[in-house]
């Protein structure tokens, strides 16, 4: 098995972290993940807003369940000022997955340096913008909480609940 594939298998969604500080150094390099993602029309539009303070990790805590004790949470959004709007097709806003891409680099970089993520859609996001007071074009797309996966932590079921290739192709 490729390395990378070998990555992609093991990495899942951690729901219980260790209070342990995320080193600045990989903070570091999940940011640079992320910023050499693609997208489209190379405008890279993606917003990152980086949390650890106990205030803001109160607050992320009051508007989602999903933080599981986790020391940092990035924001991630796109700036619909700057994404790419496919001119075919009326409506079409690049901006969510140019995000999507960057979350997903970051997520296998962190399982790299052994850190454990959770992608979080379930959140608040009108309360998050005028909690930050967020330029109204900033769109967030995830939370990301990231830490050291607590000791006793395991996959939920449905990390191994993936269809066939025969049934992904159409
Ligand atoms: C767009 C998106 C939104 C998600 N939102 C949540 C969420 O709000 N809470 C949560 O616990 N997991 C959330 N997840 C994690 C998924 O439940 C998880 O990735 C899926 O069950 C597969 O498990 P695995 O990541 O362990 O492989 C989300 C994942 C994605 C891609």
């Amino acid at each position: 098995m490729s390395n990378f594939l070998k990555l992609a298998k093991e990495r899942y969604s951690v729901r219980s972290y260790k209070g342990t500080p995320v080193e600045q150094d990989k903070i570091d390099t999940l940011l640079e993940a992320a910023r050499v993602a693609p997208t489209a029309c190379n405008n890279q539009p993606w917003r990152i807003k980086i949390l650890t303070d106990a205030d803001d990790l109160a607050f992320i805590d009051r508007i989602t369940p999903y933080r599981f004790g986790a020391p940092l949470v990035f924001m991630i959004a796109y700036d619909s000022a700057a994404s790419w709007k496919n001119p075919l097709c009326e409506g079409v806003d690049s901006g969510y997955v140019d995000a999507s891409i960057a979350i997903t680099h970051m997520m296998l970089q962190a399982a790299d340096l052994g850190l454990g993520t959770l992608w979080v859609g379930y959140f608040d996001i009108a309360d998050f913008c005028e909690h930050f007071k967020l330029p109204e074009t900033i769109v967030p797309v995830a939370l990301l909480p990231v830490g050291y996966p607590a000791d006793d932590v395991k996959p939920n079921p449905l990390h191994d609940k993936s269809l066939d290739i025969g049934q992904l192709i159409i």
